[in-house]
């Protein structure tokens, strides 16, 4: 396994191109099961899990390639309607095959994902949404068995904002028979793409950002032609934070800032400065970083995929910081690795408290899911010393190319193969 040694208390310095967003390229490659045809899809980023994609896509019957950020898919040999535990285990957002397959071929079989470091995680709302639109669902030994004629428009209201149960019930309704109209749906820029991709390939969504949403089907759609997906705004975010707690001084090409207003809001409050200039977005980090609260809330809130990140930065704050997640019931596995480096930080629910330290020290940390090992690498290049960061394969699931792309920033950062 690899793992990364950092040296930390460089100010990070030069300009860094943000790769395109895994939370779109992973929905919007199952969107081209909805075709018959050669899909091609741009911007997708390097990572293990766009591969562990392209290898459920494949074991369906697919034609795969990825080429440096453009994926094909020629869907018309689809002649498999299931996605197994191995795949689906290493990856939770293989369910969203489930509402493109029953969509197109009438049946699927999907492993249920199950529980994983940050939370239970149930997909109860995919289900009964898919249901509600008339397709008859049976559990059977771990696996979510559907099957359906052709589906029917339906009202939705999903109790809680889901991002992949509003991408996966979209791609059900846009072959439906009928008009679905969905509430309370997720508004992350990443559903916004997915509808932008949908809508591409001929389908009718109205309000794809919004929490109303509603699709009419069609009886077919056109395979994707050179989609090119959005850019990864938690990846920015990331960067933002690099920037921050290393007083350093970046230039994020590439990105789209509007899609992190609370997260800028929140790093502005904690003495970041930003600039618009006509190469990027320019981030400076301050001397010393003032402590302010945080709350994790669904888009257009502040993401939770940002906490982990924005908790390291806090470590060094002066004064002291409550961060409360909201959205998954054990998303603070990074607090004990960032007490490890002498952050001084408690926890009460899903309160955790952080008290500013003068600084913090190097030491060999596990990283435990993707954002607490961003976390780990945010808090170690602030770090007095040496930190070895074990387990960085979560980083590789989401992260394109994290340590390059540091080191030409000025960071003493080092990958040791194992
Ligand atoms: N939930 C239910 N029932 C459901 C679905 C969700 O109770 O049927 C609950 C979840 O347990 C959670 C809350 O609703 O408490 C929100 O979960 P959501 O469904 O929105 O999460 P997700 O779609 O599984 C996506 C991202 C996550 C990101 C969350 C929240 C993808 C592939 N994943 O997950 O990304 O944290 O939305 O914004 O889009 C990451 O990239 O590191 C990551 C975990």
């Amino acid at each position: 396994m690899d793992k990364l040694i950092i040296r930390g208390g460089k100010q990070l310095k030069g300009e860094v191109s943000i790769s395109g967003a895994k939370n779109a390229a992973l929905p919007i490659m199952t969107s081209s099961i909805l075709a018959s045809g050669e899909n091609t899809i741009t911007r997708i980023p390097d990572l293990m899990d766009v591969r562990t994609m392209g290898r459920l896509l494949s074991n369906m019957g697919a034609r795969y390639s990825y080429n440096q950020g453009i994926v094909e898919i020629d869907t018309s040999s689809i002649n498999k309607f299931e996605a197994p535990y191995e795949l689906v285990k290493t990856m939770r957002a293989s369910v969203l095959v489930l509402c493109p397959l029953v969509a197109r071929f009438g049946r699927a079989k999907v492993s249920l994902p199950g529980g994983c470091a940050i939370g239970a995680r149930p997909i109860n709302l995919h289900l009964m949404g898919l249901e509600k639109m008339g397709a008859k669902i049976r559990l059977e030994s771990g696996y979510v068995i559907a099957k359906a004629n052709r589906l029917k428009g339906a009202s939705i209201y999903l109790d809680t904002v889901t991002v992949t149960g509003t991408e996966n019930l979209m791609m059900a309704a846009v072959l439906a028979k009928g008009t679905t109209i969905l509430e309370n749906a997720a508004r992350e820029p990443e559903v916004i793409d997915l509808a932008n991709c949908l809508i591409s390939m001929g389908a009718r969504i109205k309000g794809a950002g919004e929490s109303v949403i509603e699709i009419e089907g069609v009886d077919e759609l056109k395979p994707l032609k050179n989609y090119a997906i959005i850019p990864d705004r938690i990846e920015t975010g990331t960067f933002m934070s690099i920037a921050g707690i290393t007083g350093g001084d970046l230039i994020l090409k590439d990105c789209r800032p509007e899609h992190l207003d609370a997260a800028m809001m929140k790093l502005k409050d904690t003495g970041v400065i930003f600039k618009e200039t006509k190469r990027g977005l320019r981030v400076i980090g301050p001397q010393n970083l003032i402590a302010k609260d945080v709350k994790t809330i669904p888009y257009p809130g502040f993401p939770t995929d940002m906490q982990a990140q924005f908790m390291a930065m806090m470590t060094i704050a002066k004064g002291t910081s409550v961060i409360k997640e909201t959205i998954f019931e054990n998303r603070f596995m990074h607090v004990a690795e960032l007490k490890r480096m002498g952050a001084d930080i408690s926890i009460d629910g899903g309160t955790a408290t952080v008290k500013g330290v003068e600084k913090l020290k190097g030491a060999p940390v596990m990283a435990t899911d993707l954002r607490a090992s961003a976390s780990l690498i945010v808090a170690a290049l602030r770090a007095e010393g040496e930190t070895t960061i074990h387990r960085i394969y979560h980083l590789d699931r989401g992260y394109e190319k994290m340590d390059e792309k540091l080191k030409k920033l000025g960071a003493d950062i080092e990958r040791v193969k194992g």
